[in-house]
């Protein structure tokens, strides 16, 4: 078993990695209060839910909310009826709220944790690969607005996350690629030689050979926890973590019923190190290699049909818009990224029509 600390003052917290961890909850977690809301869907309660109830306490009361299954559930109303769930059951401030899911119940339970009765207990437990190297730690929570994604949120840290590797045996090809997309990020803009360890272990990681997983999401975490440590409220390096996600967005938001996060931050990934390539900045070697490994782990590296006017309408939308300037994340090399202003709208559609797909 690994653990790694979040600094962050008072605020700091634990990540324990390892296998079959939530039987050894009882010891992990030692101050769970009496109150406790598991939020979860039934893809995932299928499989997980039964070996948590079975390792919290007797003596605690345990409530289950089950969401949809999809991004849709990241919702005001999901929301809502939570609320609704938590006042019915009596939950008082010393309840915790536990998230038993991937990215988006990890997310809407974050934002439940940090609101109701001001804020309560909040563990993390990701099931999927992009929560367990990316949105459970850190804080970062948020719902969907029908005006956008993540519009409503806050910053509210878990006191610990608990991260089973075994969880990821029953994810399906597709959700499992998206994971690994957030951690080829990692390697981009952190850490050189932890790309060239992807490139050497891609085939053990795509047949999830658990030695090799566990090391990649063990140094996805320290990443994410020193960048997170560093810049909690995203004024400067944290940043980074959204390399290929301005683009990203911008397909997630046409394209939200047939690209997953994970393949829109792919294909976003590979416009931000085209437009670098066309400016003299990434070496063609390198850019190669980013394309290469995000195809090894069957990843899109071409981004889809969108009019001119829709990627500056929905880019335009993106939080890291400053005063109408568009701000990216933009690859030098291998191992490090820098946050930049461009007003060279031009060169970057030039980018992205680079890499868009011809057909569909
Ligand atoms: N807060 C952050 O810092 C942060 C960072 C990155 C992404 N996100 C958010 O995360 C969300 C995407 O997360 P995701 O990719 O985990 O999607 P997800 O939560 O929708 O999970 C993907 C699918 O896998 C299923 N699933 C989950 N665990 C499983 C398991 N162990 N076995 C089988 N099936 C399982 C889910 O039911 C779902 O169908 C987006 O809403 C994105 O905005 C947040
Ligand atoms: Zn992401």
């Amino acid at each position: 078993m690994h653990r790694i600390d979040v600094g962050l003052a008072e605020r700091s917290y634990p990540i324990h990695i390892g296998r079959q961890l939530f039987t050894s909850l009882p010891t992990l977690l030692t101050d769970l209060p009496g109150q406790l809301c598991i939020i979860t869907n039934a893809t995932i309660a299928a499989h997980y839910l039964k070996p948590l109830q079975a390792a919290l306490p007797e003596s605690a009361t345990v409530i289950v909310h089950e969401i949809a299954d999809g991004e849709h559930a990241k919702s005001i109303s999901s929301y809502g009826e939570i609320m609704d769930a938590l006042i019915a059951a009596s939950f008082n401030r010393d309840c915790a709220i536990l998230a038993l899911g991937g990215g988006v119940v990890g997310d809407l339970a974050g934002f439940v944790a940090a609101t109701f009765q001001r804020g309560v207990d909040f563990y993390q437990l990701p099931t999927t690969l992009l929560a367990q190297v990316d949105s459970s730690v850190g804080g970062k929570n948020a719902i969907n607005h029908p005006g956008g994604k993540n519009l409503i949120g806050a910053f509210y840290q878990p006191r610990a996350v608990v991260i089973s590797t075994d969880c990821l045996t029953t994810l399906t090809t597709r959700d499992y690629a998206c994971g690994l997309a957030e951690v080829v990020k990692y390697g981009i803009i952190y850490d050189a030689q932890f790309f060239a360890w992807l490139e050497q272990n891609a085939a053990a990681l795509n047949a999830r050979e658990p030695e090799a997983l566990a090391y990649a999401i063990c140094r996805s975490c320290e990443i994410k926890a020193e960048i997170v440590a560093a810049d909690e409220r995203e004024q400067g390096q944290r940043a980074l973590l959204n390399l290929g996600h301005t683009f990203g967005h911008a397909i997630e938001a046409e394209y939200y019923t047939s690209w997953h996060h994970g393949e829109a931050v792919a294909a976003g990934t590979v416009v931000a190190a085209q437009y670098m390539l066309q400016h003299d900045e990434l070496t063609s070697a390198d850019y190669q290699r980013i394309l290469a490994l995000l195809q090894t782990f069957g990843l899109p590296v071409r981004a889809p049909q969108l009019t001119e006017a829709k990627w500056q309408q929905r880019m335009q939308r993106d939080k890291k818009v400053q005063a109408g300037r568009l701000r990216f994340i933009l690859p030098t090399r291998i191992g490090h990224a820098e946050l930049r202003t461009v007003t060279d709208w031009p060169g970057v559609w030039q980018a992205i029509r680079a890499v868009t797909e011809t057909t569909r």
